[in-house]
């Protein structure tokens, strides 16, 4: 049973700590299992590296355990910002144990405590999920790069099959009948045998999702040119129910991969990559 706890209006809260502690057990078992190994991680580690310059900050560093590492030991100066402490101690154990060093702060993204032009290269993966202003927070991070410099983000897209499904899925199962009802069918899966977990409790959908049209919105206000990679185009991910089972992009990595530059095709990718050059 995975332990929950339920924040009505908490999930600021919920995600400094609850989230932050998932993310944080489970940064060994991610290292272990392949995890960076998908596309637009590496896509995005080549992007980061190869870009000039030598200053980077990865907002919503995290554990730091792939990014930050990869770039310091690259020989880029990494700094780094984070809403939750616990990650951060983590952060510089990893830096420490590689015999790296990383200029770690605790800051929230849409209020970075550096001065205009600092950096080169800034970027955040997996952060806008958790954001509460999308364009705020690329607002700051456009602000502390210097001209010439390059800021990358990514965005779970909502018109993208299986996140537009897990999503709704997940706003279901947060309410009180959507939970009685997935209960039911978990227990069945689990009678038949196959592996299941369950929440204690119905949790609140903390995770924010965009689509191609919002992202435009935000840039538009911004007045901000970008260019996008979308990966994992059409191909569902895990799903409900049936979870991993239903991962295609798993079988398919060419087709997946091979349209992230397609024209249109890229902006029903299950994530959108986002590449502001300064
Ligand atoms: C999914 S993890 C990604 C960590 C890291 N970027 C990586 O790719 O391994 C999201 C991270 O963003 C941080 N975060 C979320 N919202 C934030 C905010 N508003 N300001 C700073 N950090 C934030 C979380 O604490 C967490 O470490």
């Amino acid at each position: 049973m995975t332990d929950v706890t339920t924040q009505k209006n908490g999930i600021d809260v919920y995600n400094k700590t609850t989230y932050a502690s998932q993310w944080l057990n489970a940064a060994d078992e991610r290292i272990a299992s392949g995890y960076y190994e998908k596309d637009h991680y590496r896509d995005t580690l080549e992007t980061l590296k190869n870009a000039p310059g030598n200053r980077v900050l990865e907002c919503g560093i995290g554990t730091g355990e792939f990014f930050a590492l990869e770039l310091a030991k690259s020989g880029k100066s990494v700094y780094g910002i984070d809403f939750s402490d616990e990650l951060l101690k983590d952060c510089a154990y990893r830096f420490g144990r590689e015999g790296l060093a990383a200029r770690l702060g605790m800051a929230d993204v849409h209020a970075l405590p550096f001065k205009e032009a600092s950096f080169d290269i800034v970027f955040a993966i997996g952060v806008t999920p958790f954001m509460k202003d999308l364009a705020l927070g690329v607002e700051e991070m456009v602000r502390v790069t210097k001209k010439g410099g390059i800021v990358v983000f990514d965005l779970m897209n909502i018109w993208h099959t299986s996140q537009f499904i897990n999503h709704w899925y997940r706003v279901f199962e947060s309410s009180r009948f959507g939970f009685a009802f997935i209960r039911g069918l978990k227990t069945l899966k689990k009678n038949m045998g196959f592996q299941t977990h369950f929440k204690a409790a119905p949790e609140e959908v903390n995770h924010k999702l965009y689509s191609p049209l919002s992202l435009r919105r935000a840039m538009k206000k911004l007045g901000i040119g970008y260019r996008v990679r979308g990966y994992n185009v059409l191909l569902p991910l895990d799903l409900p129910i049936f979870g991993r089972y239903a991962n295609l992009c798993e079988r398919s990595k060419s087709l997946s991969y091979g349209l992230k530059d397609n024209k249109f095709l890229k902006y029903l990718g299950s994530k959108l990559v986002v590449i502001i050059e300064k």
